[in-house]
């Protein structure tokens, strides 16, 4: 058994070519290559989310295949407790539970709870540790509340397919689950409780997850940390309010006072000496003026501000500090949206 203290998921310098053919008129084709992964590193940790969040395209799904041994890298390394993922890949897959967002697989003339059933016998489970573990999950997943466990697949909702594919993930109890876009398209009370199960799963039990999403709202909420993929290649990481914290001038202070344009003038200068670029300013009201700083600075330095300002004579009425949000952070490091290459 390996070591708790070490990180459950280890991964350094993968890549991945993928080769299409592209038809040239009727007889000639031209090959192309994709470079759906140029050297990718992280780390996952036991108890820990890690989010793995980029646009369509990115190379998430390349990452959690290799990882769980679907598919192998042209090179870099993967290892999951140690374990590598293309030479020991049957020791791996003790260890993971996968979900794919597109799930396949289940059997439509079988119940959920008979297709629970039959993946767990897959899996060597069996008897009555079977039958507890897949009542055990059907309540977990609510499939027991929605009356679901009995009816057959076919029938199923996008919601319950959703809830089952994680049951089938959590069968053998793995350490380590690799979650690829698990809330995709699933309507939101399905979407929030799988976002509970997922961080209960990582606090109350340890597990480690690899959570991947293009949505930042939700990588926010669930993840412990976030790695930032954009062609490729990981381009920023950190835990969300670090990743913030990394992006100079997003973060924007707000001042209204009240004063005139000559002390307004003044103040602005020792606005641009603290934080290093020139705040805006604009006239609302009649005497009444709004300053916009960016905070270039990583610092807090708005009660820095708020002093120069009061004490070159203005009235602060109202100050108001915004945030980037993940997606600004997004931009900021990728330059923004396209995948396309
Ligand atoms: N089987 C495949 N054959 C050719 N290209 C592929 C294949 N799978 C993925 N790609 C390409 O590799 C890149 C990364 O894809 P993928 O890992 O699925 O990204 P994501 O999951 O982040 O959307 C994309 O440009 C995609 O079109
Ligand atoms: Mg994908």
């Amino acid at each position: 058994m390996s070591s708790r203290s070490n990180p459950a998921i280890v991964v350094r310098g993968l890549r991945k070519t993928y080769w299409t053919s592209n038809k040239k008129g009727l007889f000639r084709s031209e090959k192309q290559a994709v470079e759906a992964l140029r050297g990718v590193s992280f780390d996952v940790r036991h108890g820990e989310v890690v989010g793995l969040l980029g646009p369509n395209g990115a190379g998430k799904t390349t990452t959690v295949k290799i990882i769980s041994t679907l598919l192998l890298p042209d090179s870099g390394t993967a290892l999951v407790e140690g374990f590598d993922v293309v030479k020991q890949a049957k020791e791996v897959r003790k260890r993971i539970g996968i979900m794919l967002s597109v799930e396949k697989g289940f059997y439509g003339k079988l119940t959920g709870k008979e297709n629970l059933l039959y993946f767990g016998a897959l899996y060597g489970m069996k008897g009555e540790r079977l039958r507890k573990r897949v009542d055990e999950l059907t309540d977990l997943l609510g499939l027991k509340a929605m009356k679901a466990e009995n009816r057959l697949f076919e029938e199923y909702s996008l919601g319950m397919k959703a809830r089952l594919a994680l049951a089938r993930a959590l069968l053998k109890d793995p350490p380590v689950l690799l979650l690829d876009e698990p809330t995709l398209g699933l309507d939101p009370p399905t979407a929030r409780r799988i976002r509970e199960l997922v961080t209960d799963l990582a606090r109350k039990e340890g597990k480690a997850i690899l959570y991947t999403t293009h949505n930042m709202f939700e990588a926010e909420l669930v993840c412990d940390r976030i790695l930032l993929i954009s062609k490729g290649r990981i381009v920023a990481e950190g835990r969300p309010d670090e990743l913030k914290a990394k992006t100079p001038g997003l973060r924007l202070l707000t001042l209204t006072v009240r004063g005139d344009g000559v002390t307004v003038t003044s103040a602005q200068k020792v606005i641009e000496s603290i934080v290093g670029i020139k705040p805006e300013v604009k006239e609302v009201e009649p005497s009444i003026l709004e300053i916009k700083a960016k905070l270039s600075k990583l610092e807090n330095v708005v009660d820095e501000v708020i002093k120069a300002v009061t004490s070159a004579g203005l009235e602060i009425l109202r100050f108001r500090v915004e945030e980037p949000t993940l997606e600004d952070v997004f931009i900021y490091f990728t330059g923004g949206g396209d995948e396309a290459r």
